[in-house]
């Protein structure tokens, strides 16, 4: 009697086992068949494809906004110009001071307004990292479709 509990017992253990490893080879052959890896099939053990290197597309004249409100993309190279506690690289070219001399457009009239709506005499601290909006662009293909259409 107490043997046969047993026997039941493990043959139920198999059961839930070879269950569970199906369940996860599934949920596992899934997931590699969803998610493309950035380093494409290239063998875990080998060197990753070398990143293609893209240069910063200059654009004279400045690059189209796609909507209202924008902020405008950067139409040249940015890698030169430094932005730290000390000083604004991009601010020699575009302030109010310096944009006349450089043929720059001057900073809009809304980076020099601090969050309480007064107007500084410099560029307000909300607007002092400037590529956290502005961001200079490479030519290359889209990495996934984008249908938005601006107005
Ligand atoms: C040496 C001068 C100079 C410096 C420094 C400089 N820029 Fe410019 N920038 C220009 C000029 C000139 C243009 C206009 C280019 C054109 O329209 O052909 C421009 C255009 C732009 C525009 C496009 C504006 C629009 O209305 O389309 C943005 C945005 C911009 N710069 C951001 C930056 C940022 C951010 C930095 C710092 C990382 C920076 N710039 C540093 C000279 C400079
Ligand atoms: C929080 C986002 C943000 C930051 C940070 C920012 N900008 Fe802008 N910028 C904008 C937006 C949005 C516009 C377009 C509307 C406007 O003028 O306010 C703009 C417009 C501009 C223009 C075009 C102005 C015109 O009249 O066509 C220039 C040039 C520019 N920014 C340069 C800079 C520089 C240089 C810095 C850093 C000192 C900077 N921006 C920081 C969002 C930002």
């Amino acid at each position: 009697m107490f043997k046969n509990i047993k026997s039941t017992d493990t043959l139920f253990k198999k059961g839930l086992t070879i269950f569970l490893l199906a369940v996860t080879a599934i949920m596992f052959s899934s997931a590699v068949m969803a998610v493309q890896s950035l380093r494409g099939d290239t063998a875990l053990d080998a060197d990753a494809n070398k990143v293609v290197k893209h240069k910063v597309d200059t654009v004279e004249g400045g690059i189209k906004r796609s909507f209202k409100l924008q902020p405008p993309m950067v139409p040249h190279t940015v890698e030169k110009y430094s932005i730290t506690l000390k000083g604004n690289g991009c601010m020699k070219c575009h302030s109010e001071k310096a944009y006349k001399k450089e043929k720059a457009p001057k900073v809009g009239d809304s980076h020099y307004v601090d969050r309480d709506g007064k107007t500084l005499d410099t560029v307000s601290s909300r607007r002092y990292f400037c590529n956290q909006c502005h961001a200079p662009q490479v030519k290359s293909e889209p990495l996934v479709e984008n249908v938005f259409e601006g107005i």
